[in-house]
């Protein structure tokens, strides 16, 4: 029997995989060697990483006005590469503190951005109400993780927050509902919760944000 894990880190992989693996270790599509030892821009690779941006594309339901992207860095490296990402023409953004998770993110924030605390609630594991929240309706996204792995705190829908781009660390909630990617600016998650395997972030992106990037 193999271990099951119920804690929230690490998931365990379905064995069906694990098999898939097994089997293809030493012959990869006929390769006659591993996916592990396939350089990265050959194109049988480039098939691979295409073949997986459609199933997410299929999985979430995702327009063709969004990117999927795979980055390196894990969910840590999006919350500085998300304000650096786009803080080009406005540097005010909104953060909603809920828990370690999202208060780490906007303490990375402040190194680039003028970071409004929407609200904050950490100790006392709730999400505030809405009539506390305190939104500007000209930042240039506003952020959110609707789900804390650490504090347990989960966000029951999806916060209105207007116009402003909405952007959610989605690596303790992706693919375990649905959700109306359209409501998001952009979504991350890192792999080895709810997506495996460890070391790969998901990033999904609407194409009209792509452009503002600092000059550092
Ligand atoms: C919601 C959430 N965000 C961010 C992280 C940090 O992820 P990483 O280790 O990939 O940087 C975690 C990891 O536990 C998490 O649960």
């Amino acid at each position: 029997m193999r271990a099951y894990n119920f804690a929230a880190g690490p998931a365990m992989l379905p064995e069906e995989v694990l098999y898939k693996i097994n089997e293809e270790l030493y012959n990869w599509r006929g390769t006659g060697v591993s996916v592990m030892e396939i350089g990265h821009r050959t194109s049988i690779f480039q098939d691979l990483l295409e073949g997986l941006q459609k199933k997410i594309k299929a999985l979430v339901n995702i327009p063709d006005n969004y990117k999927v992207l795979f980055a390196q860095g894990g969910a840590q490296g999006q919350f500085a590469a998300i304000p650096m990402n786009l803080l080009k023409y406005n540097k005010d953004v909104d953060y909603f503190v809920t828990g370690v998770w999202s208060k780490r993110a906007a303490d990375f924030a402040l190194s680039y951005a003028n970071v409004n605390i929407v609200t904050e609630s950490i100790d006392n594991r709730m999400i505030p109400s809405k009539q506390d929240w305190k939104l500007n309706p000209h930042a240039s996204y506003a952020y959110y993780c609707p789900n804390e792995t650490i504090n347990g705190v989960q966000f029951d829908s999806i916060p209105d927050v207007g116009n402003v781009p909405l952007i959610a660390d989605m690596t303790s909630s992706i693919l375990s509902e649905q959700f109306d990617i359209r409501k998001f600016g952009l979504i991350f998650a890192s792999a080895q919760k709810n997506l495996g395997i460890a070391g790969v972030t998901l990033v999904v992106v609407r194409e009209d944000l792509l452009d503002k990037n600092l000059e550092l």
